[in-house]
């Protein structure tokens, strides 16, 4: 295959497209020269670094609109450490998992320890979205709002009939920031701040309800071992004191108020909303009148809008697209390693303009047409 140079006036301006680490905007780094050096390379139990922990605790509460008594409690090791710290301060005796992909069934794997009752596990194939039903002797429910390995989103949503007290637990780490939802809804709305909030990965934040926020502290008094790590009273009482239990990454946080902040002052999350269901529509569309291309998630309603997944017929290898894409600088379009689909996986996140789309459909127009 000759290579295939897309003409620089087709390319957008800025090539990153992946599902995290995922693309900033140049005023955050910009912001972070100008105001955030400074506080590289000082103490975050000074007040410089715990008055931007506290910002990003109440602007997030102002971005999800909490309803009286959620509060954010943060810590280090991304999502994947929350699964642990989760399975250890928040599922009681058992737990029911949504599972129709990759990080779903990881949260599954955590919730599967000694001192649990092996979870249920409600699965279906990947592309597809299955739901939760009542169960007695559940104690917490646990899906993923948006599928990063499939592009699947879930409604936000009690179901009802389960026990008293049960929890449900959101896995936000692709969702939150772009897409709206009524926090009412959940009692755990958790995420890492490397995807909407176009900051770096190694932390967690994770919005609590009075309900979970009691469990934690029920289950910390109960005996069970659990390692001060993994311990979310532990975070707890470090968070309500704008602090972590251990030394965060300054210029993360500092990456993830700016995202915050510029959400909040450009129109909240129903504006973030709405942006990423215009970027999204974009391709669906695109796939939709394409005569090689499809989206992979069927269902309209399930299709998500913050990570669009596409499939393409068996005469178009979707491997040298990706190739030609990366090789003219629009990185990271690779479907999910493990899927095995002959697909592209474009993330829409609120840190990408529409125009942006559109600039990137116009490039897979011309290097289909290069390979047709
Ligand atoms: C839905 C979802 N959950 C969890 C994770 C894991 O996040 P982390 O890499 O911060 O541990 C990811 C990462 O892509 C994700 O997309």
């Amino acid at each position: 295959m000759a290579d295939i140079k897309i003409p620089a006036n087709l390319l957008p301006k800025d090539g990153r497209f992946g599902c995290g680490p995922s693309r900033t905007r140049p005023e955050q780094l910009a912001n972070f020269l100008s105001e955030g050096a400074s506080l590289i390379g000082t103490s975050h139990r000074q007040a410089a670094v715990k008055n931007m922990v506290g910002d990003i605790r109440s602007g997030l509460l102002e971005l999800f609109r909490a309803p009286e008594g959620y509060e954010v409690i943060l810590g280090n090791g991304g999502s994947t450490a929350f699964w642990d710290a989760a399975a250890f301060s928040l599922v009681e005796n058992k737990a029911q998992a949504l599972v129709h992909g990759e990080f779903g069934s990881k949260f599954a794997k955590a919730l599967k320890t000694p001192w649990l009752e092996a979870p249920t596990i409600r699965s279906s194939e990947p592309g597809t979205l299955n739901h939760l039903v009542p169960e007695a002797g559940v104690d917490a429910y646990v899906y993923p709002q948006n599928e990063t390995s499939t592009g699947v989103i879930a409604p936000v949503q009690r179901v009802e009939g389960v026990d008293e007290g049960a929890l449900f637990m959101t896995d936000a780490t692709s969702a939150a920031g772009g897409v709206d939802f009524d926090l009412s809804q959940t009692d755990v709305y958790y995420f890492a701040p490397q995807k909407n909030f176009a900051s770096d990965g190694g932390l967690w934040v994770a919005v609590v309800s009075p309900a979970a926020i009691e469990r934690i502290e029920r289950i910390s008094s109960s005996g069970r071992y659990i390692p001060e790590f993994l311990s979310l009273k532990v975070a707890l009482d470090n968070s309500r004191l704008n602090q972590t239990l251990n030394t965060p990454a300054i210029a993360t946080l500092f990456m993830l108020l700016d995202q915050i902040r510029w959400i909040n002052k450009s129109g909240g999350l129903s504006w973030a909303d709405a942006r990423t269901k215009e970027s999204s529509k974009l391709l669906y569309d695109w796939a939709h009148h394409s005569k090689i291309a499809f989206p992979f998630v069927e269902n309209r309603d399930h299709q998500s809008q913050v990570v669009v997944t596409i499939d393409f017929e068996d005469s178009m290898d979707a491997t040298l697209i990706t190739k030609a894409l990366r090789a003219n600088g629009i990185l990271d379009v690779e479907p999910y390693r493990k899927l095995g689909k002959n697909q592209i996986r474009v993330a829409t996140f609120v840190a990408t303009d529409p125009s942006e789309v559109s600039a990137l459909i116009t490039c897979l127009d011309y290097v289909i047409d290069a390979l047709s």
